[in-house]
């Protein structure tokens, strides 16, 4: 089966490839040859997967799906949350969002938070939505090389190591993003 995926990101066109079983081909927006971004302006994580889903089905007859993250830090009240992506400002690196984020952490004890992960899925013009959550810490410092976004700074539950730290396979057991992910391809199996 070939299906869309709204990512310009090669890191998470390459995680996701990982975990899809290999009879589903994804196609990237790069493939599509569509250079701009999507729209995402919607005030919830949910709202900006299906807002990017209803983007591109306008546009494809193909199944099509989309995701949106955000970390949510219990001491910041949620944030950087649906602003995950520029947290800093709009043309900010990930590098200057999680400077901020910590700088905003500094001496605070409580470093709790999740990554959150919608993924909209639009299949025969009928849309489904599936949520994964990944519980973790902000670490004091950067650590790790791998991955992408606020990794380096992202320890989850149960672990030492932030995700930056991880293979993308032993991220990919744990993660929000492969969580949804899951539930997505066990319908994608029933759909069949
Ligand atoms: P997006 O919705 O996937 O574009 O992600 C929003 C923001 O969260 C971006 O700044 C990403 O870099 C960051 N992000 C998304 N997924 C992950 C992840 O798995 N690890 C770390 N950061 C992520």
């Amino acid at each position: 089966m070939d299906i869309i995926f709204a990512t310009h990101n090669q890191n998470k066109l390459q995680e996701v490839q990982a975990l899809m079983p290999s009879h589903i081909n994804l196609i990237s927006l790069d493939d599509l040859g569509l250079k701009d971004d999507i729209p995402e302006t919607a005030e919830t994580i949910a709202g900006n997967a299906i807002q990017k889903v209803e983007f591109l089905r306008m546009r494809y007859e193909q199944p099509v799906f989309a995701d949106d993250t955000g970390l949510i830090v219990d001491a910041l009240d949620g944030e950087p949350g649906v602003y995950s992506a520029r947290y800093a400002g709009p043309h900010k690196s990930s590098e200057d969002n999680m400077n901020l984020l910590l700088e905003k952490l500094t001496d605070n004890n409580n470093r709790q938070a999740r990554f959150v992960t919608a993924i909209a899925l639009d299949l025969n013009r009928h849309q489904i939505l599936f949520e994964g959550v990944c519980e973790g810490r902000i670490s004091k410092e950067k650590s790790g090389e791998k991955g992408f976004g606020y990794d380096p700074i992202f320890v989850p539950d149960g672990y030492d190591l932030t995700f930056a730290q991880m293979t993308m396979s032993e991220k990919g057991k744990i993660s929000h993003r492969a969580k949804a992910l899951r539930k997505l391809i066990d319908y994608l199996k029933e759909a069949e």
